[in-house]
């Protein structure tokens, strides 16, 4: 069967589209990573993604009037690329409508914890000040609303006593270089399908086992 061709945009470090790279030269994988879109030349992700030998393009949003006719060129690009589904990873760049819109079902993001709480920035610091014992990161699909859209996956990640934001974005990093890939692979084997406001999996191993924290004695 073709492979999924995935377009992934980025800002910055680009250690979630690195995952998806590495993941995706598992011949079996089925999922190719088409090609990288930064909207900032100096990504770290772009070096990255051109060393591993992905297309690469930067498109700065300072050359554009406004977001929809940056998000029209960034779509070209992707189009120019066969992409079937975007990834971001990282991309700071909020969107006009038309973007999610074009792309509805087709664009999926991962965000630092278990929506829907704490969406926004600071995302580390909202769940040390609001005491959560647990958080995570969660794979969902790209509405017009910030960090909405139904979910695929998540994955949970204790907060330890003394983590600061750096530690608990270290844990939930590595959280989400596992999950991104298995989300983008539940996707691509045509296993994910939206109804209404929620994305259901199909043939989802069953879960067992329930994470305490502070783990039961
Ligand atoms: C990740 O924490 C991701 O969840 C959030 O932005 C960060 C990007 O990190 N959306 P990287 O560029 O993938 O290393």
């Amino acid at each position: 069967m073709a492979k999924l061709k995935v377009g992934v945009l980025i800002s910055g470090r680009g250690s979630n589209m690195a995952a998806l790279i590495e993941a995706a030269r598992e011949p079996s994988y089925p999922a190719e990573i088409a090609c990288v879109v930064s909207n900032v030349a100096a990504a770290a992700g772009v070096e990255t993604a051109r060393q591993a030998g992905i297309a690469t393009a930067v498109i700065p949003h300072k050359d554009f009037p406004d977001r929809e006719s940056f998000d029209r060129a960034v779509s070209a690009e992707l189009e120019k690329h066969g992409v079937g589904l975007v990834a971001l990873a990282g991309f700071l760049r909020i969107q006009s409508p038309w973007f999610p819109q074009h792309w509805a079902g087709r664009i999926i993001n991962i965000h630092p914890s278990l929506l829907p709480a704490f969406k926004g920035l600071r995302v580390q610091q909202q769940a040390l000040d609001a005491g959560v014992r647990l958080s995570g990161c969660t794979v969902h699909f790209v509405t017009p609303d910030l960090d909405s859209g139904p979910i695929i996956a998540q994955a949970a990640v204790p907060v330890l006593p003394g983590d600061d934001e750096t530690a608990l974005a270290a844990r939930v990093l590595d959280a989400e270089h596992r999950l991104y890939p298995l989300a983008l692979r539940l996707i691509a084997e045509g296993k994910v399908r939206v109804e209404g406001e929620r994305a259901v999996v199909a043939d989802a191993p069953a879960l067992d086992g329930i994470m305490f924290n502070p783990a039961i004695g």
